[in-house]
């Protein structure tokens, strides 16, 4: 199946996101150690063409990143590719001298077989994607989505519940500005009998237009206020999805003040959960869950961000080299 731009979670229907997850699983042998012959043969096939050159990913980011930017690059090493990379691109790049994105992703297209993207603009990816020569990825665009995060936390959801359909997931902490509830809303929102519980102080409460997208779509919602309703919340959900609150979208720290620390996920409310649920973030965490939850099985959050080695992988392999899997 072909795939281009990666812009937003909307595009992934059923059939493409169950070959990137396929292809995922496949990517995990290039960390096994004893690989078998067949095996051997797959991870070659696996990597990235490098002929007549190997293949090259360019990395424009105008915010901070530790798991998103490094598990692409590794993701792309692993493959066999080149990287060509910036990680404060407002800084160091020409934007500093006044260059529009237009700009510099019509140049930077011209070096690269794919940018990913990071920009702390909402619609940045998509206005990128038509200036662009070579496939864009969008790795966050401010507050408004960060896709390739939806497909690792999705991955990650049916690795440990082994399903992406019939779930009860609670969503607690910044929902407006948090980008990663907004693509894996997004995307949950295609799959089948989901149900979706949002906690979150009111400042930060989910966006209307997500609201509305839901409500367009017939899909089950309820918004909670308080920590009763939150308990219960917690002892019927299958995936807890906690995020922390984004300080950096505030326009003031009284308002940040406002939000922050108000739901704390610590073990009296693990306890309340079931045993086979999950307990997700995508990192960094702050304080929102406190450290003591980490030891219990239930938390996933850490094999969820090692994850995002293999979900890029398969992506980089779909858009770069797809005659050869
Ligand atoms: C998130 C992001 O950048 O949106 N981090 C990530 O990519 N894993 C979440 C956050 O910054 O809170």
């Amino acid at each position: 199946m072909k795939l281009t731009h990666i812009l937003e979670a909307r595009q992934f229907k059923d059939a493409i996101l169950r070959e990137i997850f396929s292809l995922a699983d496949e990517m995990k042998l290039f960390d096994k150690t004893n690989l078998t012959e067949k095996e051997r043969k797959r991870c070659h096939k696996l990597k990235l063409s490098s002929q007549p050159r190997k293949k090259i990913m360019a990395c424009l980011f105008y915010e901070p990143s530790t798991r998103t930017r490094f598990s692409f690059e590794s993701a792309m090493k692993t493959l066999g590719g080149e990287v060509i990379s910036t990680e404060s691109a407002g800084m160091f790049s020409s934007a500093a001298k006044g260059e529009s994105l237009a700009d510099t992703v019509r140049v930077v297209s011209g070096y690269a077989d794919v940018i990913v993207l990071r920009h702390n603009k909402e619609g940045s990816a998509k206005e990128a994607a038509r200036y662009s020569r070579v496939p864009i990825i969008n790795a966050g665009d401010g507050p408004g989505e960060h896709p390739t995060q939806a497909l690792l936390d999705l991955y990650t959801i049916n690795d440990e519940l082994k399903r992406i359909d019939d779930l009860k997931i609670a969503f607690v902490g910044d929902l407006k500005y948090g980008r990663t509830v907004h693509s894996l809303v997004y995307l949950l929102a295609n799959r089948k009998n989901v149900e979706f519980y949002f906690i979150a102080p009111q400042p930060v409460k989910l966006p209307e237009e997500i609201k509305n997208y839901l409500l367009e779509k017939n899909i089950k919602f309820t918004e909670i206020e308080n920590e009763e309703g939150l308990e219960i919340v917690l002892r019927n959900c299958d995936v807890l999805y906690v995020t922390r609150i984004q300080k950096e979208r505030f326009e003031n720290e009284k308002e940040y003040e406002k939000c922050h620390g108000v739901y704390i996920i610590d073990s009296r409310h693990v306890c309340l959960m079931k045993k086979n649920s999950i307990i997700m973030h995508p990192l960094p965490r702050v304080d929102e869950i406190s450290i003591a939850v980490d030891d219990d099985p239930r938390a996933v959050y850490f094999r969820q961000a090692a994850n995002g080695k293999y979900i890029r992988m398969a992506l980089l392999k779909m858009i770069l080299d797809p005659e050869n899997i």
